[in-house]
């Protein structure tokens, strides 16, 4: 066995020398679709596995994020994105405590105008908002500062009884970096977003359920496999007409209610062109279960 582990060591050290992207530096980084992820675990889930599993996984630090923790949420997400049997993905964080407690303050602390400024810091986090197969949120404890950000950039969010949202940020001097200030806004309303952001303070699962922040709370014991039945139920339609829902739905916060109708009905239309509308309404005619084939 111990030869076994020097040997993978050795095979490891290799190939972090051809390339330092494929640096793998310990031995229990999680692998999966042949990338190896350190500070995230990912995995498929559901019956059918067609769930896609993205589990934050820094615990000693609540699940900040990192730089090298959001490249690797960009890595599966692409994987997830490419993999035609994974039809919903889930994003959560280990253990009870966080989700993830924000931006990683270590790092950013040292960060200068020059450097955040010049090189657009926080650019590649968007990736998660332009994903194109769905995203459900579920949220186990903190979401704060860029965990409640990263959250808002998923279309569902399901929390535990146990977690918290705020926009903590101007405790630190700053202010919200990955759309607090926007999506918080557009999900809450003005007067709870403004109070969350100017006044730092959290809010419960069950205040951002009442606020349209959330849409199902659940026992903590409960969450994962819920937002799993929920991305099983999504992934069982069409993904071709997911997407085009899911366009539709994301439309509403860009456009004005004339244009948004329009673009909705023209994406209507546009489902009409597709095998899997003939075949939803020809199984509802002929009373059966439809075998959608994304295409
Ligand atoms: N960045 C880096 N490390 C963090 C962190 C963060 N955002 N949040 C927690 N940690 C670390 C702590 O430093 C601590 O590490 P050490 O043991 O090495 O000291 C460890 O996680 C545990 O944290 P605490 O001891 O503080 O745990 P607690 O239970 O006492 O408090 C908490 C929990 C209230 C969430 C507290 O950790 C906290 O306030 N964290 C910071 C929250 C915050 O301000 N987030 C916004 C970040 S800025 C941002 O996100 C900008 C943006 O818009 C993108």
């Amino acid at each position: 066995m111990a030869a076994l582990r020097v040997t993978v060591q050795k095979l490891l050290q290799a190939r972090s020398a051809v390339s330092p992207l494929l640096a793998v530096p310990a031995l229990s980084r999680a692998c999966h679709h042949g990338h190896h992820f350190e500070y995230i675990n990912v995995s498929k889930a559901g019956e059918k596995q067609n769930v896609g599993m993205i589990e934050l996984n820094r615990p000693k630090a609540l699940n900040a994020l990192c730089d090298g923790l959001m490249g690797e949420v960009k890595t599966a997400l692409e994987d997830f994105e490419a993999d035609k049997e994974v039809g919903c993905i889930v994003l959560t964080g280990s253990g009870q405590k966080a989700f993830a407690a924000g931006a990683d303050i270590k790092e950013m602390s040292i960060r200068k105008f020059q450097e955040v400024f010049g090189g657009n810091f926080l650019s590649n986090w968007s990736h998660l908002a332009d994903t194109t197969k769905p995203v459900i949120a579920a949220v186990n404890g903190y979401a704060l500062g860029g965990g409640c950000e990263i959250a808002m950039m998923c279309d569902i969010i399901y929390a535990s009884e146990k977690a918290r949202f705020g926009q903590p940020e101007i405790a630190l001097g700053t202010i919200p970096g990955a759309g607090g200030t926007q999506r918080l806004t557009r999900a809450v309303g003005k007067s709870l977003a403004m109070e969350m952001v100017l006044t730092g303070l959290p809010i419960t699962a069950q205040e951002a359920q009442q606020a349209g922040l959330v849409s199902k709370v659940f026992p903590p014991d409960q969450l994962v496999s819920e937002a799993i039945k929920a991305a099983e139920k999504i992934a069982s339609h069409s993904k071709l007409v997911v997407a085009m829902a899911k366009e539709a739905v994301n439309a509403s916060q860009e456009m004005t209610l004339r244009e948004g109708v329009h673009f909705e009905k023209r994406l209507f239309h546009a489902s009409f062109a597709t095998n899997d509308r003939k075949e939803g309404m020809a199984a509802f005619v002929e009373k059966r279960k439809a075998e959608f084939t994304d295409s």
